[in-house]
């Protein structure tokens, strides 16, 4: 292992980088080094959730996939149920989110609101943003420990149910919410059996409603514990379920009000299992933890960021100008 050098970014110790010694190393080197020592980077993803690979020979998408391959950490997975408009690069390779620029998205785990959530995520830097942009990233654990004990408690006696509303084509919805996916994305095919199947699948429970859409929902944990380390993690969504001014700010809560007016077409919706309402001071007081916990980082051309999805939540900043991150995600086998 003298061929690579680790470091920190910040206090934080998060996340891990990891350089190499010599100025050019070959991309195939660089995968059999990644092969060779997969017990080290497993470990070292355990103990700090999060390592980023720089200046190393990474190039392109496929390159990525190389780098997740002999990584070893699991299967790739699909984003079935997944909310966040993304577009398919290579097989198991998304942009990582069409989101408006001009939204922040806050730390979250990834599919947290989903039966089969992936147990790693990786993302590429293809284009560096120029200003902003960061893919920002928090500790769960942390995240977990700082969350007033009362708050923490009700989240989980009553557990979340989440409910999401998608039509048949997003063409409208598209237009004035870039955000709202239809059906078709969410799950990958335009087949209803197929779409019903998936549901049972992954225990989410729908009702196909007026002029094809669907309205899907999920009941899950709001915290959990990480399968291998057993530390406690705050692992939900229930603040990017709920819109609220803090999140959308006050002009786009405005008009989200207005967009969906009419529930059966309300792209999300969030409460407590039992059906009893969050408070917004519960959910403030969540995001206010999350931005205090919030680090970021600037990326850096080829940079391949790998996260515990369970240990670490990641979001993304705004930004203007060009900026391509390609994310991916593995299940253990
Ligand atoms: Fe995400």
């Amino acid at each position: 292992m003298d061929r690579i050098i680790a470091s920190f970014l910040n206090p934080e110790k998060l996340p891990l980088v990891i350089q190499p010694t010599e100025k050019k190393m070959r991309l195939l080197d660089f995968l059999t080094l990644l092969k060779d020592n997969s017990s080290f980077f497993k470990d070292k993803l355990l103990k700090h959730g999060g390592i980023l690979l720089r200046n190393f020979p990474v190039t392109s998408p496929e390159d990525f996939v190389s780098v997740i391959k002999s990584l070893q950490l699991g299967e790739f997975c699909n984003y079935i149920g997944g909310d966040s408009p993304r577009n398919k690069i290579v097989e198991g390779v998304y942009t990582s989110t069409e989101a408006p620029p001009s939204i922040k998205l806050p730390l979250h785990n990834e599919l947290s609101y989903v039966k089969h959530y992936p147990n790693h995520i990786y993302f590429y830097c293809d284009i560096p943003p120029i200003a902003k942009g960061e893919t920002i990233i928090g500790d769960a654990r942390t995240i977990y420990n700082a969350i007033d004990e009362d708050v923490k408690n009700r989240f989980i006696e009553k557990k979340l149910e989440y409910v999401s509303c998608y039509p048949y084509k997003s063409d409208f919805m598209n237009f004035v919410n870039k955000s709202h996916k239809s059906w078709i994305n969410v799950f990958e095919t335009e087949d209803k059996q197929e779409v019903e199947r998936k549901c049972h699948e992954n225990d989410i429970a729908f009702k196909w409603t007026k002029n094809d859409w669907i309205k899907i929902s999920q009941v899950c944990p709001s915290v959990i514990s990480h399968p291998d380390t057993h530390e406690m993690v705050w692992f939900n969504q229930v603040h990017h379920f709920d819109f609220n001014p803090k999140f959308l700010g006050w002009w786009r809560y405005a008009g989200a009000k207005l967009l969906y007016c009419r529930k059966h077409t309300r792209l999300h919706e969030v409460a407590f299992a039992d059906g009893s309402k969050i408070s917004r001071d519960d959910i403030y007081h969540v995001m206010d933890v999350m931005d205090q916990h919030t680090i970021r980082f600037p990326w850096k051309k080829g940079d391949v960021l790998i996260l515990d999805n369970i240990l670490i939540m990641h979001g993304r900043e705004t930004f203007t100008g060009k900026r391509r991150i390609l994310t991916a995600m593995t299940s253990n086998i």
